[in-house]
């Protein structure tokens, strides 16, 4: 293993997060519920090169974990260009190459995807019934998001892990549901709380269902048991089915049992801009470096000075919690 890049209370960074658009085809309310602002002329956007360079650097600083997100990271077009470019970083210490996505095009693209070299996808789905889909997205695409998890399946894209935000009023009666689902379909389920991170600013402590109420729904119906893993810098607590059934649950409960003492991440947005947290409300703007003919050995410095910024956790418990002023839709979780 390599050297990592360590923050200054000592966490490695092992895992980069990048963005590859802020647009959206979904309008989940948690989320973008109005639609994107105006957005960022393109020449601001990173270029696949300009991603590929960076993403070289940061596994040559020891980064083992390179997650593409959004935004819908499958509206920028030639997704799969960008994989077969990324790839091959996995001879020099890249160990996991993953995509998070709404899925709706995952039926076209799975396999395309796949052999480019992309390892795995995960999935958000927050509903298992139509129009409570519809109600959470926007948008009434189930069907389709559905048919895509088969085709992640069948491409082989596993392990394909399911992320529903719960969400008091929407889904919260589902997580069972849910479970079952997990059992039927051999996938890991994974419950995230509900976060201040929405541009509709409707985020509020009563809508956040717990870690803790959503193990106590799904024990209603399915005992569960945790699993023998070393959690390290993961987000979620995993549990399995005490009878042995097939699937996994994951709850990621940021808000209730924070995991930031671990954490292991840091985010390049969609226009070159390093995030040391979700909650950051500064941003570096490697792009500058990037395009600024800087050297190699300068961009290294750059990076290794930013890292040392990253927060020592979020403070949305704080009185004076501010949201940052950028979405996930930017972000990209
Ligand atoms: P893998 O374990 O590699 O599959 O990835 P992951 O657990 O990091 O999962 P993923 O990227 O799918 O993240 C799941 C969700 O957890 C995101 O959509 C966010 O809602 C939340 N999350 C991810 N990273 C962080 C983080 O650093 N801090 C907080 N507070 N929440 C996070
Ligand atoms: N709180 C928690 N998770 C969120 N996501 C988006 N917005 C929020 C929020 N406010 C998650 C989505 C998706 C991932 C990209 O980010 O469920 O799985
Ligand atoms: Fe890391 Fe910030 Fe997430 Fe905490 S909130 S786990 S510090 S990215």
């Amino acid at each position: 293993m390599k050297d990592a890049l360590t923050d200054s209370y000592g966490r490695a960074i092992r895992d980069l997060r990048v963005s590859l658009t802020d647009r959206c085809n979904f309008r989940c309310f948690y989320c973008l519920p109005h639609g994107e602002p105006p957005m960022s002329p393109k020449s601001q956007t990173l270029s696949y090169e300009e991603i590929e360079r960076a993403c070289e650097i940061f596994v040559s600083l020891g980064v083992e974990k390179i997650r593409l997100t959004g935004g819908e990271p499958m509206l920028r077009r030639d997704l799969d260009v960008l994989v077969g470019k990324l790839a091959p970083l996995k001879a020099q210490g890249l160990r996991d190459l993953a995509l998070t996505t709404n899925g709706y095009f995952l039926p076209d693209q799975a396999q395309t995807l796949k052999d480019a070299g992309l390892d795995r996808v995960t999935v958000s789905l927050d509903s298992l019934r139509r129009e409570t889909f519809d109600r959470m997205t926007g948008v009434d695409a189930l069907d389709k998001v559905l048919k895509g998890i088969a085709a992640a399946k069948l491409a082989g894209l596993t392990p394909i892990k399911i992320n529903a935000v719960v969400v008091r009023g929407y889904n919260e009666g589902e997580v069972a549901d849910f479970a079952a689902f997990a059992r039927e379909h051999g996938v890991m389920m994974r419950f995230i709380e509900f976060m201040p991170l929405d541009s509709g600013h409707d985020w509020s402590r009563d809508a956040v269902v717990s870690g803790r109420e959503i193990r106590e729904r799904i024990e209603e119906r399915f005992a569960l048991v945790p699993a023998r893993v070393r959690r390290g810098a993961e987000t979620s607590s995993r549990w399995l089915f005490a009878d042995g059934a097939p699937g996994e649950i994951g709850i990621i409960a940021p808000v209730t049992e924070a995991f930031c003492g671990a954490c292991s991440r840091i985010r390049l947005t969609a226009d070159g801009q390093i995030r040391t947290c979700l909650f950051s409300t500064v941003e570096h703007s490697l792009r500058d470096v990037l395009r600024g003919n800087s050297s190699r050995a300068e961009v290294i410095e750059y990076i290794e000075g930013v890292v040392l910024k990253k927060e020592p956790r979020h403070f949305i418990d704080d009185p004076g919690f501010r949201q940052p002023a950028r979405t996930m839709s930017f972000i990209g979780g």
